[in-house]
């Protein structure tokens, strides 16, 4: 299963999934790493021998103009299974038009709880006990996809936003590996999400 994995950030589930596809017997590899930005765990890519691109989405003149160039890249890397994984952009319709139901997005909330880009600040705002991670089937809405896997995670007291995404982290990137791996195997049809 080829994978192309995008991020913006520091690429921890990224590290994960390079280090699980590091075993033979691991039915996917990350082919390329995108990001939109000069992201930190680009490092993780450059460390594996992982080619990967930057489409700076400063240097494009709209969402679209961008998209455009992403679905470019995207295209040269023929991936079976496009991550979404700390990608903090709304991917433009022409990419999920392109590649969806096999793109897939990490999301540190147990959707429909908490969807968008500061899922870990809202629930802990919300004074909620328990919160989670999710790994859903990107659609064109934000963080409404359909949800392949998810976990409940416990809000400590005296979490901070810090505290509580890392004890969310490792979940999402369990949840991950293990939902690749039911995409390469068969398991989970994302055609059926079509
Ligand atoms: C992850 O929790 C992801 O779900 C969220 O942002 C975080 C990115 O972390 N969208 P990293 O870049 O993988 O370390």
């Amino acid at each position: 299963l080829r994978v192309v994995v995008l991020i913006s950030g520091g690429g921890s589930n990224l590290r994960a999934l390079l280090e699980a596809a590091q075993d033979a017997e691991f039915p996917a590899r990350v082919v390329a790493v995108g990001a939109d930005r000069q992201a930190d765990g680009l490092a993780h890519a450059e460390l594996f021998g992982i080619p990967s691109f930057v489409v700076p989405y400063s240097s494009f003149a709209s969402r679209e103009a961008w998209g455009e160039e992403l679905l470019n890249r995207l295209r040269e890397w023929q991936p079976d299974l496009v991550i979404l994984s700390g990608l903090m952009k709304l991917l433009p319709h022409q990419v999920v038009a392109e590649y969806s139901p096999r793109i897939i997005n990490t999301h540190p909330a147990y959707l429909p709880e908490f969807p968008g880009a500061h899922g870990v600040r809202d629930a802990l705002a919300a004074g909620a006990e328990q919160t989670g991670a999710s790994i859903i089937v990107v659609d064109d809405g934000v963080d409404e996809g359909p949800i392949l896997a998810q976990r409940r995670v416990p809000i400590e007291p005296g979490d901070t936003e810090t505290s509580l995404h890392e004890r969310i982290k490792p979940v999402e990137r369990e949840l991950l590996i293990q939902t690749v791996l039911d995409i390469a195997n068969q398991t989970i049809h994302l055609e059926e999400y079509r």
